[in-house]
């Protein structure tokens, strides 16, 4: 038996549902091969800044690691515009909805909030409040919201920096996914 055989769920059985976490762990365990083949998405189209987002976000994760940043910091850079193309006006969301079950929940806030504090560096030129981050002065990942903005992501737009290739990151990525999702793992049990 390759799929269940409900119709619908108040019809299912436990033989159902324990073939289909099997089936949920495997395509669980691979995630990060489509997540890392959605990045590769952002090449191309540099919709007039100096670099494509690809070449963005591999530049912005470089200088993270240069800078000695821990592995997770440096795959939040990797990973942090991956959801520009599917919502341009929210894409921080995609990337903290990806990341969110295997990292720091104050990564996770950094994450979803780097465009308000890139911000600082263009808002006024729309005729926003370049400070509008201050309301955040008091929160826990202020300081590192504010670093990974203004040292790695708002920087990493120059085309002759010596940006690392996607493989430099491949086994981080892996290393980061492959956690057990909100650190714990789940599965259909045997009955008692
Ligand atoms: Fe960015």
């Amino acid at each position: 038996m390759n799929q269940a055989t409900f119709t619908r769920f108040d019809e299912s059985t436990r033989a159902d549902w324990a073939l289909i976490d099997a089936h949920f762990q495997h395509y669980q365990n691979d995630a990060s091969r489509r997540v890392l083949e959605h990045l590769l998405r952002l090449k191309g189209d540099t919709h007039g800044y100096p670099v494509d987002r690809y070449e963005h976000c591999l530049q912005t994760a470089t200088r993270a690691l240069e800078a000695g940043a821990d592995e997770e910091t440096v795959i939040c850079a990797l990973l942090h515009d991956i959801g520009d193309d599917l919502a341009p006006a929210n894409h921080a969301e995609i990337a903290a909805a990806i990341l969110e079950p295997f990292i720091d929940p104050l990564n996770v806030w950094m994450i979803r909030h780097h465009e308000l504090f890139q911000g600082y560096h263009y808002r006024a030129f729309y005729g926003m409040d370049p400070h509008a981050r201050e309301a955040y002065r008091d929160h826990p990942a202020y300081a590192r919201t504010v670093r990974f903005c203004d040292e790695w992501d708002q920087c990493a737009f120059d085309p002759d920096y010596p940006t690392r290739p996607l493989e430099d990151f491949i086994p981080m990525v892996e290393r980061v996914m492959s956690r057990p999702p909100f650190g714990e793992t789940t599965s259909v049990e045997d009955p008692a």
